[in-house]
């Protein structure tokens, strides 16, 4: 087995997005693609001799060829040891757990999140630091400047290593340890809630809940947590195990996609609780009997209810919410007298905030939610959460809301997607109206007055670093907004995001569907956005 250099070329779209590197599977697949990214991200992070990295993806196409591709090439750059979950399997929040838990000098994460899979589909890789983190958007510059540089790559000449069975082995000098990619999180699970409590719940007849895996990543961490340790029956969790096409499905928790649980839900004699993650299990959906959860408001209502969780006693110590996530947070941060931080789209934007203790909970409209027990939003604790919480508080999911809303107010809320449109005319768009959406500040629009117009721009208030261009915002004086922005992880075309927002602080105007409470905001974006002359489009593509 010997160390060779590889002579190879700069790949000029190399550039980490929202989060980490995503393309389709083809473009992963082209000679010296991935080798190059991985390389940059070597050279980058620097020396990697005495080092241990973390890897693991979820099981999507192209991931265990990915990871024999890294293996040799952490061993040709000298690292001490990898530590890789068995079939190259880790879900992204358990990924960054491992990294934390043991000690890590950073990982490699492969995964398109809740894009499609399969030989058609998307592929991704993202680094994560020590504090188990995603990069943060320094370090993913220098990772692309690198791209941009590179004239070779440095690997092994060697076979593939065996990732199928737990153990330690030698890989020209480096270690490769496969551990049981469910072990370590699940005990960190254990000490956050209560699963005395919720075994009771289970045990108890009264409380039934589905869980869909979607065919990814989250299938045996939900078996072996809800089903095994925490007794729900079998058959709890659907979709259980990863398939390299998520078997066809599009892997992203939300009424459109995960329809099949919604329908489980809303049936008659349907279960208690429902709940669905993504593809690498850092998203997730919530669901009550006949009755969902938007996000944001998930996020509010486990602010409000932390402290009655073993893990989170000591209360909220602040809460971070990415900035076209609703401000229902933000009224329970002001009732409980914490900090609330509005951060740009992409979960690195919390790291330094949760490093700093700054904040303990965060979360993003985008069915994300998470705590400062990892450095990733996290899908099946944020369902172990809320069932910690049905089991202290006793009462239904939609009671549990409908209380929230009475004490704090409810934001109607809602994100209206416009998918693969084309890039120039989405640019066009937006740039048209960061130039004219401050002229809008005093206007009337939807009988509200305007009270700011602006393009977000964030200055990190732990290390002062300022991201700009970050979303149009249309702020409203009743506390109404419309926000505008593209997405940052798409693979084709562009996607316009565009999120309405209101708020009622009357519970005798809490029952409205959502999408007509917003209708005259929804027209009002249509109008100011110009959105069918850009788009050519009469209707977004999803709702949500
Ligand atoms: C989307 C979500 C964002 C999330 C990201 C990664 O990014 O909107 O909240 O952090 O996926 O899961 P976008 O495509 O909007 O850039
Ligand atoms: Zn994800």
């Amino acid at each position: 087995m010997k160390t060779i250099d590889i002579d190879t070329r700069p790949f000029t779209d190399q550039k980490p997005g929202t989060s980490g590197l995503r393309k389709r599977v083809s473009v992963f697949q082209q000679p010296h693609y991935l080798e190059n990214f991985v390389q940059s991200i070597f050279n980058t992070i620097g020396d990697l001799s005495g080092k241990t990295l973390v890897l693991g993806g979820d099981g999507r196409f192209y991931n265990l060829p990915a990871i024999q591709t890294i293996l040799r090439m952490s061993s040709a750059n000298g690292a001490r040891s990898v530590i890789v979950g068995r079939d190259g399997l880790l879900s992204t929040p358990a990924a960054s757990c491992v990294i934390r838990g043991r000690e890590a000098d950073g990982g490699i994460i492969l995964s398109a999140s809740h894009n499609p899979g399969g030989e058609r589909g998307d592929f991704g890789i993202k680094f994560n630091a020590s504090n188990g983190g995603p990069a943060p958007e320094s370090l993913t510059e220098r990772i692309y400047h690198e791209s941009r540089h590179i004239a070779s790559y440095r690997t092994l000449d060697t076979g593939a290593v065996d990732v199928a069975m737990g153990g330690s082995q030698d890989l020209n000098g480096m270690r490769v340890e496969v551990i049981d990619p469910v072990d370590d999180y699940a005990h960190l699970m254990e000490g956050l809630f209560d699963f005395n409590l919720i075994h009771q719940m289970f045990n108890s007849g009264h409380f039934r809940m589905r869980f869909d895996a979607m065919n990814a990543v989250t299938g045996p961490y939900a078996t072996r947590i809800l089903e095994r340790m925490l007794g729900a029956e079998p058959g709890t969790v659907m979709n259980g195990v990863p398939l390299e096409d998520f078997g066809g499905l599009h892997p992203d928790p939300n009424l459109v996609y995960a329809k099949d649980l919604v329908e489980i839900l809303y049936s008659k004699g349907g279960p208690d609780f429902g709940a669905a993650a993504d593809g690498d299990g850092d998203r997730n959906m919530i669901l009550g009997k006949r009755f969902f959860v938007t996000p944001s408001d998930s996020l509010a209502v486990m602010a409000a209810n932390a402290h009655l969780l073993p893990g989170y006693r000591r209360g909220v110590r602040g809460i971070a919410r990415s900035m076209p996530t609703s401000g229902a947070a933000d009224r329970v941060a002001e009732a409980l007298g914490v900090e609330c931080f509005e951060t740009p789209t992409g979960w690195k934007f919390f790291g330094n905030l949760l490093d700093e203790g700054r904040i303990n909970l965060c979360g993003e409209e985008s069915f994300g939610t998470g705590s400062d027990h990892v450095r990733e939003k996290d899908g099946l604790w944020a369902v172990l959460f809320w069932l910690n919480m049905l089991a202290v508080k006793r009462a239904p999911v939609e009671t549990i809301v409908r209380q929230h809303w009475r004490q704090f107010g409810r934001n109607y809320y809602s994100r209206h997607d416009y998918e693969g449109i084309p890039a120039d005319a989405a640019q066009s768009m937006i740039e048209a109206l960061r130039a004219d959406v401050s002229g809008l500040e005093g206007k009337q629009i939807a009988g509200r007055a305007v009270a700011q117009g602006n393009d977000f721009e964030y200055t990190d208030p732990v290390d002062g670093s300022v991201t700009s261009r970050q979303g149009i915002r249309i702020i409203f004086e009743d506390g109404a907004r419309i926000v505008f922005r593209l997405s940052g992880t798409g693979t084709e075309g562009a996607t316009l995001r565009v999120y309405i927002e209101s708020f009622e602080a009357d519970p005798d105007r809490h029952d409205l569907e959502t999408q007509a409470a917003l209708s005259d905001l929804i027209d009002a974006a249509g109008e100011i956005g110009r959105i069918r002359h850009y788009t050519g489009r009469d209707e977004p593509s999803v709702i949500t």
